[in-house]
C-alpha cells in the first residue's frame, strides 16, 4: 500500500467513474505551464466558441498536438507532487480541452523555456486548470496525463468559413473522444456523402458549391465512432455563421 501511487489510490476509490467511458489511455509524464486568458486560435475556435470549452483548455506542444487532430480532445493531469513536492497540490486533478497549438521557441533550451520544443510533451495551461493542481509561482510543474472523453454541454457546433466553392468548417463542443478523425458532407441536393479534408486545427474542407442547400455531416472521432448530423446547416445559411446540432456523442 505504500509504494501505491496517488493515482492508482484514486483508482481504488473510483475516483474516475464519472469521466465519460471513452478512449481512457495509459498515464505518461509531461510539464505543465500557464497562460493567461483563453485561447483558441490554432485551432480555430475563435470567439465565442472559445467559451464553449470553460475555463480549463490548454494549448498542446508540436509533440501532443498532432498537426491539429488534438483539438477537442480532453486530457486529465494530475501533478507529480512525487517530483515536484513544494509546488504540487496533492489529491487533484482537472480536465483540460486542447484549444491550441503552443509552438517552439528553438532560441531557447528546451529545459528552460523551450518547453514546447520538439519532443517534449507539454500542456502550456489556463491559469485557472495550473491552479487546480499546483500553485502558480512554480511556473512550471513535472505532470501526468492521460487521455479521458469529453463532456459537453449541448451539441456540436459547425461555424461556415470560406468563400464561394471554398467551405473551412469547423466543428467544434464535440463530446467523446472529443478529437476529429474524418469528415464527410452531404448536401441536400447531392447524392452521396463526400470526404472532406483536413485544413488547420479543427477546419475541415470541401471545394464543392453549397450554396442553397442544408448541409449534413458525418463525423468520426478518434475512437472510431460516428455520428451523423443531419440537416444541421439550414438551407439559407451564409459565411461566418454558427449552427448548433441536436446531436451529440
Ligand atoms: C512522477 O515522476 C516519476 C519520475 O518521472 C515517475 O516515476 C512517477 O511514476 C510519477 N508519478 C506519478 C504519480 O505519475
Ligand atoms: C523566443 O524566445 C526569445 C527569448 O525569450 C524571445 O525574445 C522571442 O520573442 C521568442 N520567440 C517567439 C516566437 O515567441
Amino acid at each position: 500500500m505504500a509504494k501505491l501511487s496517488f493515482i492508482g489510490v484514486l483508482m481504488l476509490m473510483g475516483f474516475f467513474t464519472s469521466e465519460v467511458r471513452v478512449t481512457s489511455t495509459d498515464w505518461q509524464q509531461a510539464h505543465a505551464t500557464f497562460y493567461d486568458g483563453p485561447k483558441g486560435g490554432a485551432c480555430g475556435y475563435e470567439n465565442q466558441l472559445i467559451n464553449d470549452y470553460g475555463k480549463n483548455t490548454a494549448a498542446l506542444s508540436e509533440a501532443l498536438f498532432n498537426d491539429g487532430r488534438s483539438c477537442g480532445g480532453c486530457y486529465q493531469i494530475v501533478c507529480n507532487a512525487s517530483q515536484d513536492p513544494q509546488w504540487c497540490l496533492k489529491r487533484t486533478s482537472v480536465t483540460v480541452t486542447a484549444t491550441n497549438f503552443c509552438p517552439p521557441n528553438y532560441s531557447l533550451p528546451s529545459d528552460n523555456g523551450g518547453w514546447c520544443n520538439p519532443p517534449r510533451p507539454h500542456f502550456d495551461m489556463s491559469r485557472a486548470a495550473f491552479e487546480t493542481i499546483a500553485i502558480y509561482k512554480a511556473g512550471i510543474v513535472p505532470i501526468s496525463y492521460r487521455k479521458v472523453g469529453c463532456k459537453r454541454d449541448g451539441g456540436m457546433r459547425f461555424t461556415m468559413n470560406g468563400v464561394d466553392y471554398f467551405e473551412l468548417v469547423v466543428i467544434s463542443n464535440v463530446g467523446g473522444a472529443g478529437d476529429i478523425w474524418n469528415v464527410w458532407i452531404k448536401g441536400s441536393k447531392i447524392e452521396n456523402w463526400e470526404s472532406m479534408s483536413k485544413s488547420w486545427g479543427a477546419n475541415w474542407q470541401s471545394s464543392r458549391y453549397l450554396k442553397g442547400q442544408s448541409l449534413s455531416f458525418r463525423i468520426q472521432l478518434s475512437d472510431g465512432k460516428t455520428v451523423i448530423a443531419k440537416d444541421v446547416v439550414p438551407s439559407d445559411w451564409r459565411f461566418g455563421q454558427t449552427f448548433s446540432s441536436n446531436v451529440q456523442f
